[in-house]
């Protein structure tokens, strides 16, 4: 019989494992001793970790080594969960209520109870920012099955598990990268409708697109749905500008709704007026139509409004920023810092 098919090909002679010699004898920790040894925990990468808070804990901290989640949390070992991630600038959280609405509409889909309203989540969420005591900073709000047990199933959890994490803020793309984003195509398959208009915590293909993007040398990479049509980035939305001055993104149907996206097609319309754009869409773009564009953009809390110069080593709107990238960008900003309609000020209450 050929190895090919022989049932246990694949792991060789079947023989019990003995392992004679015993490398460390790992110790047995009170919860006095095990609680030390996580605060003692230093990495360099906790340097940006600002505070936590966790159901789990029942408060915050601020030592970036207590900074964890129980290992029976479904979060953990399924992925069961959504998030959110939102900036604060100069103590103003950004577009929250919008980040709030998504994140309660994901969890919905999945059928996951919230029992934290909107008004909890604001203060739960101001508390996190103020200990950690950095006015510009990056949140990062789960909610998650809970712990509950090793397997799949989601009933086995009795409650859901909030975690709310402040940690750095760096500058954005452009402020980064004046010159613009390099962009290369993705062959990682996007998610299916369902998932990918919900901010689940499976992101393995989005973690893999990016990883694709690193391997290339390039800032991004960009996915096109089975119909070859633009989908988005590993978290970033993308649209284009064509050759008839329209500003376009992809429909909802197969991105996540992007809270930046949106607001920038809002704060796009002054530019319609203008004449600096002759209208704005959403729908189908096609790949073609992306490489034909004047202007490729990317959207996101992090990236803001970023232009992109190159696409798959080809230059993008002359191999420098267009002027829509560019008017958008500074349009956001602007917003971001200066439009207390659409930041819920943390420090307010104090
Ligand atoms: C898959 C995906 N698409 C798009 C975005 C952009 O959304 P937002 O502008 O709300 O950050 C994100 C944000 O994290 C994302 O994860």
């Amino acid at each position: 019989m050929s190895n090919l098919h022989h049932p246990h090909a694949a792991f060789g002679h079947f023989a019990a494992p003995r392992y004679t010699a015993r490398v460390t004898v790992l110790p047995q920790l009170t919860p006095h001793e095990a609680a030390a040894a996580l605060a003692a925990h230093r990495e360099p990468f906790h340097a940006g970790y600002y505070a936590f808070y966790s159901t789990a804990l029942g408060g915050i901290v601020t030592a970036p080594g207590l900074m964890v989640v129980p290992a029976d949390d479904h979060l953990v070992h399924r992925g069961d969960g959504v998030f959110e991630t939102l900036k604060c600038v100069a103590g103003g959280l950004y577009l929250w209520r919008e980040h709030v609405q998504r994140l309660l509409h994901s969890a919905k889909a999945i059928g996951l109870r919230v029992p934290w309203d909107e008004a909890r989540l604001a203060d739960i969420t101001a508390q996190v920012v103020r200990a950690g005591a950095h006015r510009d900073c990056l949140v990062r709000i789960i909610v998650s099955r809970g712990p509950g047990s090793l397997g799949i199933n989601p009933y086995d959890c009795p409650a859901p598990g909030l975690y709310v994490m402040a940690h750095e803020l760096k500058p954005s793309f452009m402020e980064a990268h004046p010159g613009g984003a390099r962009v290369v195509t993705s062959a990682i398959p996007v998610k299916a409708g369902f998932f990918a208009t919900i901010k689940s915590c499976n992101y393995l293909p989005n973690a893999l697109i990016k990883k694709e993007a690193a391997d290339a040398g390039a800032d991004f990479a960009l996915a096109y749905d089975e119909q070859g049509n633009l989908a988005e980035g590993a978290t970033e939305n993308f649209g284009i500008v064509d050759a008839d001055g329209r500003l376009r993104v992809p429909g909802a149907e197969r991105i996540l709704s992007g809270t930046t996206m949106n607001r920038a097609l809002e704060l796009a319309g002054v530019l319609v007026r203008d004449g600096r754009l002759s209208a704005i869409a959403r729908g189908s773009i096609s790949r073609d139509a992306v490489r034909a564009a004047r202007e490729v953009l990317v959207f996101g809390t992090t990236p803001d409004v970023t232009s992109v110069v190159s696409l798959d080593g080809a230059p993008v709107s002359g191999g420098v920023p267009g002027p829509v990238g560019r008017a958008l960008l500074a349009l956001v900003q602007r917003d971001i810092r200066g439009n207390s309609a659409v930041r819920f000020d943390v420090f307010k209450g104090e």
